[in-house]
């Protein structure tokens, strides 16, 4: 299979417990390879545009209000099958239901406060790298 790039974010919950070097080891690990990669820290209208798709579920609020908290890091990650391969590296959305070695497994702390996105199909992982960087960004 091609390679693949897939968007992640490395969420408050855990920069304020300074987990990015430990969670990026496991995208590495996982042969995941991070060509681009940032620092931010979103206003709550950024991540409510982010989220726009989640606008109508109950903890859109929540879910906004957590991600504009404290600094986030978002990235690129690149790899064979990186959409899949991310989701697997990071475990299922409730930390509860997540399998053993996984990120959510091992750091999340609730489901909503759950370490780390990824993007659910390839047509959105490109939506959601153009949302915060520009091509030049992405160093392969
Ligand atoms: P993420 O992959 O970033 O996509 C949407 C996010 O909404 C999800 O991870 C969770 O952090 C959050 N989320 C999903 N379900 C709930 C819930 N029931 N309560 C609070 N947050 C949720």
């Amino acid at each position: 299979m091609a390679l693949e790039r897939t968007f992640s974010i490395i969420k408050p919950d855990a920069t304020e417990r300074n987990l990015t070097g430990a969670i990026n080891a496991k995208f590495e690990e996982a042969g995941l390879r991070i060509v681009a990669q940032k620092r931010i820290h979103m206003t709550q209208a950024q991540a409510g545009k982010f989220y726009d798709v989640h606008a109508e579920r109950p903890f859109y609020g929540e879910l906004c209000e957590f991600m504009s908290r404290s600094p986030v890091v978002v990235q690129v990650l690149e790899g064979e099958n990186a959409v899949a391969k991310n989701r697997e590296v990071m475990g299922a959305t409730n930390p509860a239901e997540a399998d053993a070695g996984t990120v959510r497994k091992e750091f999340a702390q609730s489901i909503g406060e759950n370490s780390v996105h990824g993007s659910d199909s390839a047509e959105n992982a490109a939506i959601e790298i153009a949302y915060f960087f520009a091509g030049i960004e992405l160093v392969g």
